[in-house]
């Protein structure tokens, strides 16, 4: 019997339907009738699931009916053949449709998609709650504060509100997050010193996680900005202008503290040239050879970002960060970036914003073996939010079909503030 063994996050709820459209990420939708999902690991193992080829096992012997096959076939070659529904009639078109000759087509791509089994047979992108990664913000408070421009974005306290908003998303098989500090104004200053404070939010939150969950995967940030009193995420000089080298050696600090703390991925957001280079011998430097570097690699001056930076109240003081983010009316430039964050050693390149940039997500795909993330933006994530709320789209349809087709474009992993809420849906669960 065909019998396959797929591997879904222990912690996943019922076995219920994935009833999220076609959506298909962990298990066959229930109007699939041919699987069967059955438990095959003791209680408390890994989430390891029997699919069988048919609803009951036919372990047993086979049912006698009363008439052997001889018998049968010398009926039919009799003449007896045995009764079976007709054929239905053709459905009737509604009066005054025109009667028309058949265009003369070879091929009818409408055939593939007649029905819900034939569409899902020949679906070529799927979207699983391995693939989100979920973008945190924690700040020092107890309580969770609302970020404004983001409905049901929290700057969550570190100690508490974060850590059962983690458990929340590894209930639906998100194991891996991103964390954004909301840092002290008190602790800020020109070089972002407080980067690379041993002690500072981020890392003591990455030891209190990784002692909860050790095998949570934690993505960092590599930037000063949430640490600069400028509000950039290079240090600035009197006329200015962002320092490049200097940005890098405080960056390769702060990878380094973050390595230390237990980050498995760092994650460099600012653009600065060389980075990612200097950051893997820092690493390698420290011993840490096993942390790997998702670099922003596309990273684009964006509008796209403003809800962001109000949740972190990390608006640039003056100016724009025009001279490192890119320029969004640029394509090539994109694979220049790619190609130096490979040669530098990048385990991972990243395209921001998403939904706008879906062609620079598949130039990165066609034109490196490298994965590729997609950070779906505070900016899109609000827009969706906000047509929702206004009752002028379907939030859940539209929050579905965007991360499908950021998938389809090529990206590998989601940075999305939806990663909880759409792995819900894909585990069947409806809020
Ligand atoms: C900064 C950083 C930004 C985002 C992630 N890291 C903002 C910026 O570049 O100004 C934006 C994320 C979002 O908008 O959701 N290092």
């Amino acid at each position: 019997m065909a019998t396959a063994i797929v591997n879904v996050p222990s912690n996943v709820g019922a076995v219920k339907g994935l009833d999220c459209q076609s959506f298909v990420g962990l298990r066959p939708s229930p109007n699939v009738r041919s699987f069967n999902c059955v438990r095959t690991a003791k209680k408390r193992g890994p989430g390891r699931f029997a699919i069988r080829a048919s609803e009951s096992p036919r372990d047993g012997p086979l049912r006698k009916l009363g008439r052997s096959d001889a018998e049968c076939e010398a009926d039919v070659v009799a003449g007896n053949v045995p009764e079976a529904p007709p054929v239905p009639p053709k459905a009737a078109a509604p009066a005054g449709t025109p009667v028309v000759p058949l265009l003369p087509l070879s091929r009818r791509p409408r055939r593939n998609r007649k029905s819900p089994a034939l569409r899902a047979a020949f679906q070529e992108t799927t979207l699983s709650p391995a693939n989100f990664v979920y973008p945190l913000f924690i700040h020092e408070g107890e309580e969770d504060t609302p970020i404004g421009a983001m409905p049901g974005c929290y700057r969550l306290g570190w100690r508490h509100g974060l850590v059962e908003e983690v458990s929340k998303a590894r209930d639906v098989g998100v194991n891996s997050i991103v964390l954004f500090p909301k840092v002290p104004d008190g602790v800020k200053s020109p070089t972002g010193d407080e980067a690379y404070n041993d002690n500072g939010l981020v890392p003591r939150t990455i030891r209190l996680l990784k002692d909860k969950y050790p095998d949570l995967v934690i993505y960092t940030d590599v930037a000063l900005d949430p640490y600069s009193s400028d509000g950039h995420d290079g240090i600035v000089r009197e006329d200015g202008v962002i320092m490049n080298d200097e940005t890098v050696h405080q960056l390769c600090k702060q990878a380094v503290s973050q390595a230390r703390a237990g980050a498995d991925v760092v994650s460099p957001s600012d653009m600065m040239d060389g980075r990612v280079g200097a950051i893997r011998a820092a690493l390698d430097a420290e011993g840490f050879h096993d942390v790997s570097i998702m670099s922003y690699t596309a990273k684009y001056a964006s509008s796209f970002y403003g809800p962001f930076r109000e949740a972190l109240d990390s608006n640039p003081r003056f100016g724009d960060k025009k001279t490192y983010q890119m320029n969004p009316a640029n394509y090539r430039e994109a694979l220049v970036e790619s190609h130096e964050d490979e040669s530098e050693g990048a385990d991972i390149l990243l395209v921001k914003p998403g939904l706008p940039y879906l062609d620079i997500i598949r130039l990165l795909r066609d034109n490196s073996s490298l994965p590729v993330a997609a950070y779906q933006v505070s900016g899109e994530y609000s827009m969706i939010k906000a047509g929702g709320v206004l009752k002028m789209i379907d939030e859940e349809r539209v929050m579905m079909e965007s991360l499908m087709c950021l998938r389809r474009a090529g990206a590998d992993i989601i940075l999305t503030y939806f990663a909880l809420q759409a792995a819900r849906c894909l585990c069947g669960e409806k809020r």
